[in-house]
C-alpha cells in the first residue's frame, strides 16, 4: 500500500498540470468562448454538454454534473484509483512521486510482513486441508455442501484443525511473528490473563483477497452447529471491511471483461455460483454495503445488482442498500434488486435450478427507479390527496440525493407522474424544505432525513443582491444562511485571490450549519495558501463528501467578471450571512427568555441565555 502523498506535493503537480491538455489527449476537445467542450466521456449525449476551463483547471459536465480537476479527471477516465492517477499526472509533469512518504516507515514495513504473515497462514490452513489426521471432517462437509475441488482451489479454501495453539505453534516462533500474527488478527492475544491462541479453530476457512491477490483476512465457517456460525477477521491495518469485498479478486480472475457485479451476502453464495459459472458475485462481509463498495464496483463495472432473500430481513438489506445507493447513481450507472423466493439463497438456488435460470432472475431484476417507487407507493395512500403529497414529501429527499443528470429528471418526472404534480410544482416544494417539520422520520432511516440541507442545487440559487433583497421570511432563516454561505464559497472558487483582501467575520463561527462550516474550511486553507487556483484548492477535498459541492458551485456561470465587483459581491454576501446568523441567534434568545419568564428553562438553557447576551452586546459594539 502507498503511503500518503503529501498535500504539498498534489498542489505542485496541479499547478504544473495543464487540465486542457491532460483532457485533450483522451477525447476531442473545441475551443468554444474562454472554454473548451465536448461531448461528455462519461455519458452518452448527442450534444456537447462537457466543459473544461483553463482558468479554473476544471472540467464539469453539464449533462451529469461529473466534474472536477485534473487528477479527477484522469480517475474517472483512466479508471484509476488516486495514488495511481498522481503517478500518470506527474510522469507527464516530469515530476517524481515522494518516496511513498509513510507517514510511519516503521508502520509500512509492519505491513508488509503482515502480508507474509497471512499468506503463511493461508498456505497452512490448505495443506491442513490436505494432511491434518481430521481433515477428513472438512473434506466431507465440503463435500457435503456440493463444492467440487477445482472451485476450493480457486478460492483457496483451506481448513483450521480443531485445538487452541495449532497456529500458534507453526507460525509464531518469534516474538516478532507472534505480534504479527496478533496485528492481523490470527491469534488472539489476552494481555491480562497471559493467553494467546488461534483464533480459528476448527473451521473452514475462506481467504479474503484484496484486488492484487494479497490474503487480507479469513472468514471462517463452523463445521457443526457451534455459534458463531461463520467468524471474520477483526479489522486490522490492512483489513477494512467497509472496502473489501469477497469474491472480486476471483472474479477478475476468471474473466478481463466483467460488465456487472452481482452482491450476494453470503461466502457460500459466491463460491456455489462460480462454481456454476456465473462468476461475477461477490458478497460483504457481514456488514451492508458501503458507498467505498459502490465506488470501487462501479469503477470496474457499469452496473451492480443486489441479490437478497425474500424474507423481511432481505428487503430491510434493500432499503438500506438503496440509501447507499442513491448517491451513487450517475448518468450511466445502472443498480437493479433481485429478490430471491423465500427460504432460498443464491447457493440453495443456483444449485437447484441451475445457471441459466439463475442469469435470468438477474437479467430481470427490478431496476433501482421501479423499486424505489414500488416501495413509495406502498407507504401512501394513493387513492386520496393527500396520499399523493405524502409521497411527494417521502420521495423528495431520496431523489435528491442522487446525482443531477438523466436520471435525477427522470425519477422527478415519474414522481410527478405518480402525484400529478408538475416538475415545477416539485421543485418549488423542494425549495420550501424549511417548511417540512424536522422531526419527522424518513421511510427507512432511524435518522431523520437531511432535507435537502446537504444537497447540490441545480436551481441557481444565488441569493439576490442586496439592494433588491426583499426582506426574508420568517423560518426561512435557515434556508439563508446555507444559501449564502454556499454563495460565498463560490463567489470564492471562482476567485480565490480575493480572500487575502477580505475580513472574515468572526460571527460565521457562531453556526453550525454545514455549509457555513464549509465556507470556514475554505477561508482556512486560503488564509494558509492565498494563492491556490480552484482545481487545487478542490484538490484539499479528495475522498471527502463535500468534493461533489464544492466543484457543482466551483462550476456555476461566473455572473461578475472583474475582481472589484466580485470582492464587493463576496462583502456584502458575507454581511447578509452574518445578519442571518444573528437573527436566528435572536429567535433562539426568544425563545429561551419566554422558557426562563415560564420557569421551565433547565438550567444549562439559562446559561445558554446569558451567553448569548453577551454576545449580542459584543457584536453590537
Ligand atoms: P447467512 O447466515 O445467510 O449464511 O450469512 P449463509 O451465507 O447462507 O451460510 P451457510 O450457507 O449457512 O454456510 C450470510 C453472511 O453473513 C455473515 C457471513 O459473511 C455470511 O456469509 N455472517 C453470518 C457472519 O459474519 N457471522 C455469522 O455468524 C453469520
Ligand atoms: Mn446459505
Amino acid at each position: 500500500m502507498a503511503g500518503r502523498i503529501p498535500q504539498s506535493f498534489i498542489d505542485e503537480l496541479l499547478d504544473r498540470t495543464d487540465i486542457v491538455e491532460v483532457i485533450d489527449t483522451r477525447i476531442d476537445l473545441r475551443k468554444s468562448g474562454r472554454n473548451y467542450s465536448a461531448l461528455c466521456p462519461f455519458h452518452s449525449e448527442k450534444s456537447p454538454s462537457f466543459s473544461v476551463s483553463p482558468d479554473k483547471q476544471f472540467y464539469y459536465c453539464f449533462g451529469c454534473g461529473a466534474g472536477g480537476n485534473a487528477l479527477g479527471f484522469v480517475m474517472e477516465y483512466d479508471h484509476l484509483e488516486f495514488p495511481a492517477a498522481v503517478e500518470e499526472l506527474a510522469k507527464r509533469a516530469g515530476m517524481q512521486v515522494p518516496e511513498e512518504t509513510p507517514r510511519n516507515p516503521a508502520l509500512e514495513k509492519k505491513r508488509k510482513s503482515l502480508y507474509d504473515q497471512l499468506e503463511k497462514t493461508q498456505q497452512y490452513y490448505l495443506a491442513q486441508l490436505r494432511q491434518h489426521p481430521k481433515k477428513s471432517r472438512a473434506i466431507i462437509y465440503l463435500k457435503n455442501r456440493g463444492i467440487s475441488g477445482q472451485i476450493a482451489r480457486d478460492f483457496g479454501i483451506g481448513y483450521a484443525p480443531p485445538g487452541w495453539d495449532n497456529l500458534l505453534k507453526t507460525l509464531a516462533t518469534t516474538p516478532e511473528d507472534k505480534d504479527q500474527l496478533v496485528a492481523a488478527g490470527m491469534l488472539v492475544n489476552r494481555e491480562e490473563e497471559n493467553k494467546c491462541y488461534d483464533r480459528f479453530r476448527d473451521r473452514i476457512m475462506f481467504p479474503i483477497r484484496d484486488t492484487r491477490g494479497r490474503t487480507i483476512a479469513f472468514g471462517g465457517r463452523v463445521i457443526g452447529d457451534d455459534k458463531p456460525k461463520y467468524l471474520n477477521s477483526p479489522e486490522s491495518p490492512v483489513f477494512h471491511k467497509g472496502n473489501e469485498l469477497y469474491g472480486l479478486y476471483e472474479a477478475r480472475q476468471a474473466s478481463n471483461r466483467l460488465t456487472r457485479f452481482i452482491i450476494v451476502e453470503g461466502y457460500m453464495d459466491v463460491v456455489a455460483m462460480a462454481q456454476y459459472g456465473i462468476t461475477n458475485a461477490v458478497a460483504t462481509l457481514g456488514t451492508s454495503t458501503s458507498q467505498a463498495h459502490m465506488t470501487k464496483l462501479f469503477r470496474m463495472v457499469p452496473e451492480i445488482v443486489f441479490c437478497f432473500d425474500g424474507d423481511k430481513a432481505g428487503r430491510k438489506a434493500a432499503e438500506r442498500a438503496l440509501e447507499t445507493a442513491l448517491t451513487e447513481m450517475q448518468d450511466g450507472r445502472q443498480i437493479r434488486f433481485l429478490f430471491l423466493p423465500e427460504g432460498e439463497d443464491p447457493d440453495s438456488l443456483v444449485r437447484s435450478e441451475g445457471r441459466e435460470a439463475f442469469e435470468s432472475r438477474v437479467s430481470n431484476a427490478v431496476s433501482l427507479p421501479d423499486y424505489f417507487f414500488n416501495s413509495q407507493v406502498q407507504q401512501v395512500d394513493m387513492d386520496t390527496l393527500d396520499g399523493k403529497a405524502r409521497l411527494s414529501m417521502l420521495a423528495l429527499p431520496f431523489i435528491d440525493k442522487i446525482p443531477r443528470g438523466v436520471l435525477h429528471q427522470l425519477m422527478l418526472d415519474r414522481l410527478g407522474e405518480l402525484t400529478g404534480l408538475s416538475t415545477e410544482q416539485l421543485v418549488s416544494l423542494r425549495s420550501e424544505k424549511q417548511s417540512v417539520p424536522a422531526g419527522r422520520k424518513g421511510p427507512w432511516q432511524d435518522e431523520p432525513p437531511p432535507y435537502f440541507s446537504e444537497s447540490i442545487e441545480t436551481s441557481e440559487e444565488i441569493p439576490e443582491s442586496s439592494k433588491t433583497r426583499a426582506k426574508q421570511k420568517p423560518g426561512a432563516k435557515n434556508c439563508s444562511i446555507a444559501s449564502f454561505s454556499r454563495h460565498a464559497i463560490t463567489l470564492l472558487l471562482q476567485e480565490p485571490a480575493i480572500a487575502g483582501s477580505i475580513d472574515f467575520p468572526g460571527e460565521l463561527r457562531q453556526t453550525k450549519d454545514t455549509e457555513t462550516e464549509l465556507l470556514l474550511e475554505l477561508i482556512a486553507i486560503l488564509e494558509d495558501k492565498p494563492n491556490l487556483k480552484t482545481a487545487v484548492l478542490i484538490s484539499h477535498w479528495q475522498d471527502k463528501e463535500a468534493q461533489k459541492q464544492l466543484i457543482h458551485l466551483a462550476s456555476k456561470e461566473r455572473l461578475l467578471s472583474d475582481l472589484d465587483s466580485i470582492k464587493k459581491e463576496l462583502e456584502d454576501t458575507l454581511n447578509q450571512l452574518v445578519t442571518q446568523i444573528e437573527s436566528k441567534t435572536e429567535t433562539s434568545i426568544d425563545m429561551l427568555k419566554t422558557k426562563i419568564q415560564n420557569r421551565t428553562a433547565s438550567k444549562a438553557e439559562i446559561l445558554k441565555y446569558t451567553r448569548l447576551c453577551q454576545q449580542g452586546t459584543e457584536t453590537q459594539k
